[in-house]
């Protein structure tokens, strides 16, 4: 019994044994926690290092750096902010940009309406950039070009760099748009390109334009230098002393044809966001050109432009073998164009 109680304290005693150093076992699982949490901490700090590192990265990717504008949720696709690779836009780096272009035919004011255009601080309208031809010869090209003007990093006389809103050029029908149509719809509607289209109602006075135009360039008669449009009446009135003879038998189905590519220039670009004006409209009143102004959403602006008018007053006055050209489109539906003003 002794020996019982004797081992039984005994295991008293051996089951004591570990109390005698609960110090040092503390200290030991002490200093292995630490350890753990330190490392643990370590990982958590790169974790949340390269975590918080690819957010940063992706700032600019997922979240714009300026802040919202007020537009509808309609203009989303129509608003750019643009990066420039050849400049900074400095303070203007968060003046949202509109895409435009501005769809012709030759001899139809469009010159006079980009110089209108021009003639605003925000608008930058780069020109006929496509009557250069390796810039339509293929899509390729074509989308090259479109991609530069619209990064703002096409420099030209009217580019207003960094501090411009809306952004775009002049482009004829004949000039690839009709021939490459599909992808440059597609380019628009995907890039949020608005279309400007500009056209001229009287297509009698047209073709007296681009016959006197076309026999300028050979003739040059303003002291010797071809000019399609003037900034003096003196030079205009120069211009307008050749009056030309008109192919009777061509007449009339040319007219039709410019008709049927100007309906056909409407038909496949009416997806698009698009505003349709004529030259006859914003000559007679000028006020139109706020509509413009409304349309690629710039402040509004009185606009002027230098040029003067190189045809002007009665057709009967202007044409070499009028009597014939008369007598051709009277009972035709093209008649209102013999007596029209503009
Ligand atoms: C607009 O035209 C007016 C009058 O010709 C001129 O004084 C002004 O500098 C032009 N503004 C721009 C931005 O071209
Ligand atoms: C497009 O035209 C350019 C210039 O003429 C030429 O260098 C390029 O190879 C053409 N690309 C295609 C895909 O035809
Ligand atoms: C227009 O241009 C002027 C500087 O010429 C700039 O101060 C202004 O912010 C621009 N406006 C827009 C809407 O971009
Ligand atoms: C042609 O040049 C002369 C002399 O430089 C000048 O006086 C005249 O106005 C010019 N004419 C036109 C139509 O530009
Ligand atoms: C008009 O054009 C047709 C076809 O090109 C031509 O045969 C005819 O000779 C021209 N007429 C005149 C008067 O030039
Ligand atoms: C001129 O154009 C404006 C804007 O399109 C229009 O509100 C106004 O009625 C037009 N004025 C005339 C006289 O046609």
């Amino acid at each position: 019994m002794a020996d019982d109680l004797c081992s039984f304290t005994k295991d008293i005693f051996v089951i004591k044994v570990p109390k005698k150093s609960p110090l040092a076992l503390r200290m030991i699982v002490l200093v292995f926690a630490m350890v753990c949490g330190v490392y643990i901490c370590s990982i958590c700090v790169k974790q949340i290092s390269t975590h918080s590192k690819a957010g940063f990265l992706n700032i600019p990717v997922t979240q714009r750096p300026c802040p919202e504008p007020y537009i509808e949720p309609w203009e989303i696709p129509y608003v750019h902010y643009p990066k420039p690779k050849t400049y900074s836009r400095d303070g203007c780096a968060c003046n949202p940009v509109r895409y435009f272009a501005i769809l012709s035919m030759q001899r139809s004011g469009s010159g006079w309406f980009e110089t209108l255009l021009n003639n605003h601080t925000n608008i930058s309208s780069n020109g006929e950039v496509f009557s250069v031809k390796v810039r339509r010869s293929n899509i390729s090209t074509i989308v090259e070009t479109l991609d530069k003007i619209y990064n703002l990093d096409w420099l030209s006389s009217a580019s207003k760099n960094e501090c411009t809103a809306a952004v775009g050029l002049k482009w004829m029908l004949n000039q690839g748009l009709m021939q490459h149509h599909t992808e440059i719809i597609d380019y628009f509607n995907i890039r949020g390109v608005s279309v400007i289209f500009l056209f001229r109602r009287n297509l009698l006075r047209r073709m007296i334009s681009v016959l006197a135009n076309l026999y300028d360039r050979d003739a040059k008669l303003l002291n010797g230098t071809h000019k399609s449009h003037v900034h003096s009446p003196h030079e205009a009135e120069i211009l307008a002393k050749y009056k030309p003879i008109l192919n009777a038998t061509l007449l009339i189905p040319n007219l039709k044809q410019v008709e049927e590519t100007t309906a056909k220039a409407l038909e496949y670009f009416k997806s698009t966001r698009h505003i349709i004006l004529y030259y006859e409209d914003i000559v007679k009143n000028l006020t139109m050109l706020i509509d413009v102004q409304d349309f690629l959403k710039v402040p509004h602006r009185e606009l002027k432009s230098r040029q003067v008018k190189i045809h002007k007053g009665s057709l009967s006055n202007q044409i070499g073998n009028w009597d014939d050209v008369e007598k051709m489109v009277k009972g035709t539906g093209y008649e209102s164009f013999l007596h029209a003003d503009y």
